[in-house]
């Protein structure tokens, strides 16, 4: 038997769980929008149009906050497209996902959604095909109260309080070569800091975030984020970070290591952004928005291309995700949680349809996929301080990352109620692990409340429309009556090959 051990101290706390962690992204791309959220006609339906069963798994997942409207959609998109009487909207191309945009959900219908979601908005402007001008145009619809064009405009449209978006980005992934308007870092870096500089004079306490790399694979990684934060550093909050993960030519051992490389990605940007401070002399630090991030099977999409027609709302890269995909995203959580301290704001991509926890058909039902569970227990446990976690584990070779410890986990503490509640996952192919606990730290006076494990013997098990609950999580078998050892300072707990597993102690 393997065995590892995790020590957790109250005092050792590396930043209160921020809400935004768990948020996620809703673009115009494929069946994202149109019969993903938006539907009428459905039998869920509401009167606006929205599926009330997505509103409910979205409302269920925990999300709290969501990017919209893009994407790569975003870069050649026109907002006011999206606005004023639906029978008049243009129908347009899209260059991105080559398909038709119809614009019957523009930023209005959005907003309704968003607030039956119960979910802050984070809203991208275009700077590929678009600059300053048309960012506080969209900002000056969005956010100003009354007594302009544009937010007179919005009022006429029915919004009459102004919509109050907080956190803007300043364009997508804009180092990427099929980006539309696709820039050099010079060359954004100064329309990232001008545009910013407007907003701010509109509405100084905005958050905004330039984007970083597309990916920590891209040529420029690194000096693209130096550069554009020469010119941005002290007009932006945040810098953006985008991965996705698969499982290439069946190396699940490097599949399961995946968020080694998010804590390398993130300790990358933090040292690079804080290295530009440094140059600046400047007190400010930059935090990091992980506003794309997921498990995608990348290559496969790249090896079929985008259909040839041009249809509205096609089926474009909806993944079926497997048990491993949920543990590996288990895992990406558990990775941007233990950098609370510096990445404060993060966006799965997507939430229906397009690489999404959930799935529907049109007309037809709505189901979770298996990274549902995952996402959706830890937004609902991970409450309070998140804890510092010091990890005793085997560890095995992988190809892609070198050597990747085993059992991976991190904790939080709620002071107000008591609550530890530590996320672990095992990454053994083969072997359960015995892991211990230790909660000495804490005192005697906590115990197992409950614990909840994901894994199966088939680990490409995959939940679909006809068995949607295939894979969920289960009570955790193999935990000691009482949960604690006979010293009442440690849990030891067994945790199968292969598995996710939130365990949660009260007092
Ligand atoms: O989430 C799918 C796409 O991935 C987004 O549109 C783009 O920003 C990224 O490359």
């Amino acid at each position: 038997m393997l065995r590892a051990r995790v020590a957790l101290n109250p005092a050792a706390v590396v930043a209160p769980v921020n809400r935004r962690t768990f948020g996620s992204f809703v673009e115009h791309m494929g069946r994202c929008v149109y019969t993903g959220i938006y539907e009428p006609g459905h039998p869920s339906a509401d009167e606006d149009g929205f599926r009330t069963d997505v509103l409910a798994l979205a409302r269920e997942l925990g999300v709290s906050m969501v990017r919209y409207p893009g994407g790569n959609f975003v870069s050649g998109y026109r907002w006011e497209d999206g606005v004023g009487p639906a029978e008049q909207r243009p129908r347009r191309r899209d260059l991105a996902w080559r398909s038709i945009e119809t614009n019957q959900v523009g930023i209005d219908e959005f907003a309704k959604w968003a607030e039956k979601a119960d979910v802050e908005i984070m809203y991208a402007v275009n700077l590929g095909t678009r600059g300053v001008q048309e960012a506080l145009d969209v900002h000056e619809y969005i956010n100003h109260p009354e007594g302009t064009e544009l937010s007179e405009r919005r009022r006429t449209n029915g919004a009459e309080k102004p919509y109050g978006i907080k956190l803007w980005c300043l364009g997508n992934e804009l180092d990427g070569p099929w980006q539309t308007g696709h820039k050099t870092a010079e060359e954004y870096g100064l329309l990232a800091a001008s545009t910013a500089r407007a907003l701010k004079s509109a509405e100084p306490d905005l958050e905004l975030v330039a984007c970083g790399s597309s990916s920590s694979t891209m040529p420029t990684f690194g000096a693209w984020e130096s550069t554009v934060l020469e010119h941005a550093y002290d007009v932006v909050e945040y810098v953006s970070c985008h991965a996705y993960y698969e499982e290439h030519d069946g190396d699940l051992g490097s599949f399961l290591a995946s968020a080694v490389d998010m804590d390398h990605f993130v300790n990358s940007i933090v040292a690079t952004a804080d290295a530009v401070g440094a140059r600046l002399k400047s007190k400010k630090k930059i935090n990091l928005s992980f506003d794309e991030w997921n498990v995608w099977y990348l290559s496969r999409f790249q090896s079929a291309p985008l259909p040839k027609e041009w249809e509205v709302a096609p089926r474009v890269i909806e993944d079926q995700y497997n048990v491993a995909d949920a543990v590996v995203v288990g895992n990406l959580l558990i990775s941007l949680l233990r950098h609370s301290d510096r990445v404060t704001a993060a966006c799965q991509a997507q939430l229906v349809n397009v690489i999404a926890p959930i799935m529907t058909e049109p007309g037809g039902p709505a189901w979770r996929q298996t990274i549902f569970h995952p996402f959706a227990r830890t937004a609902a446990l991970a409450k309070g301080d998140v804890l510092e976690t010091r990890i005793d584990s085997p560890t095995y070779e992988t190809a892609r990352y070198g050597s990747a410890p085993v059992i991976d986990a991190v904790a939080t503490h709620d002071a107000a109620t008591g609550d530890v509640t530590v996320f672990i996952v095992n990454r053994d192919q083969q072997n359960p692990v015995e892991l211990t606990i230790d909660l000495s730290a804490f005192g005697a006076d906590l115990s197992v409340a409950d614990s909840w494990t994901l894994t199966d013997d088939d680990l490409r098990a995959a939940n679909t429309r006809d068995e949607p609950e295939r894979v969920t999580l289960r009570p955790t078998t193999d935990i000691p009556t009482g949960g604690l050892t006979e010293a009442g300072t440690e849990v030891r707990l067994t945790l199968p090959r292969v598995s996710w597993t939130a365990l949660r102690l009260s007092r």
